[in-house]
C-alpha cells in the first residue's frame, strides 16, 4: 500500500508489515504510518506523553533523537535506533521496525464514576479489643482470649466455633499480640476471624466494577467509607 502525496521526502519502509512509501518532509513517522494505514499505537494521540508508539530504526539513516526521546530512552536504546514515532521525522531513507507492543490496541482504564452517599455496611466487620495478658492463674491460649473478648461485645459477631480463625493469623498471633500490648483490631467475616492488626490500623476493602469493556476498582477504608485510591 502506498498512497503518498506527490511531495519531496525520503523512502520509508515499515517492518514487519512490508509496507513502504515516501515520508513527506516535516511529517512524523506516526503521521506517515496513519496516512499509509500502517497500524501503530498512539495512546496519547501523538502528543509525546506516552511510549506506546515506540519504534526502532533498523536500517538506513537514523534520525537524531529529540530532547524528549533523549530523556525517555537509555543511551543504549537510542544508539539502537529507538525513537517515538510521533516525535521523529526522517533524516534520510530508512527502515522502521514496529514492535508487536506498538501495534497493540491501547488498554484504557476508567476510574471516574458518580459518588453517592451510602450506608456503610461492609461484610467484613472490625472490632477493637483489649485482652488481659496470660498469667499463672489464666493460661488460656491467645486465640481463646480473642474469642472471649469478642463474645463480650454488645454487637458480638457470631463465631461458629473457637477454631474459626485464619491459619495465617494463628501463625503470627503470639508475637503480634505482645507487640501490640494486648490490644488488637480484629476483622470478622462470616463467623470467621480473617485478619488482625494493631489498634489504629484500618481494614481496607476494594470495590470492583467488572464490565464488558472496562474494569475499575476503588480502594475503600471500611471504617470511614473514604475512597483512598482508584
Ligand atoms: S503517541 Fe504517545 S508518545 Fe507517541
Amino acid at each position: 500500500m502506498n498512497d503518498a502525496p506527490a511531495a519531496s521526502g525520503f523512502r520509508i519502509q515499515f517492518q514487519p508489515m512490508e509496507e513502504g512509501g515516501v515520508i513527506v518532509t516535516g511529517e512524523t513517522v506516526l503521521d506517515c504510518a496513519r496516512r499509509m494505514r500502517v497500524r501503530l499505537a498512539s495512546s496519547c494521540g501523538g502528543h509525546g506523553t506516552c511510549m506506546s508508539c515506540a519504534i526502532q530504526v533498523v536500517d538506513g539513516v537514523i534520525p537524531e533523537p529529540t530532547q524528549a526521546d533523549a530523556d525517555a530512552f537509555s543511551q543504549r536504546r537510542l544508539d539502537q535506533g529507538w525513537r517515538r514515532a510521533c516525535l521523529v521525522e526522517a533524516a534520510g531513507d530508512f527502515t522502521v521496525l514496529i514492535p508487536a507492543r506498538s501495534t497493540a490496541a491501547p488498554v484504557r482504564t476508567q476510574v471516574d464514576g458518580q459518588a453517592a452517599e451510602v450506608d456503610l455496611d461492609p461484610a467484613v466487620k472490625d472490632y477493637v479489643i483489649e485482652l488481659a495478658p496470660p498469667s499463672m492463674e489464666d493460661m488460656e491460649g491467645d486465640d481463646g482470649r480473642i474469642f472471649h473478648a469478642l463474645a463480650k461485645l454488645d454487637d458480638a459477631p457470631l463465631l461458629a466455633s473457637a477454631g474459626d480463625m485464619d491459619i495465617g493469623i494463628l501463625r503470627i498471633l503470639a508475637p503480634a499480640l505482645r507487640d501490640w500490648k494486648w490490644r488488637a483490631r480484629i476483622s470478622v467475616f462470616g463467623g470467621e476471624v480473617i485478619a488482625a492488626g494493631p489498634p489504629g490500623s484500618h481494614a481496607l476493602g476494594m470495590a470492583v466494577d467488572l464490565g464488558t469493556t472496562n474494569v475499575s476498582a476503588v480502594l475503600v477504608d471500611l471504617v470511614s467509607g473514604e475512597s483512598l485510591a482508584s
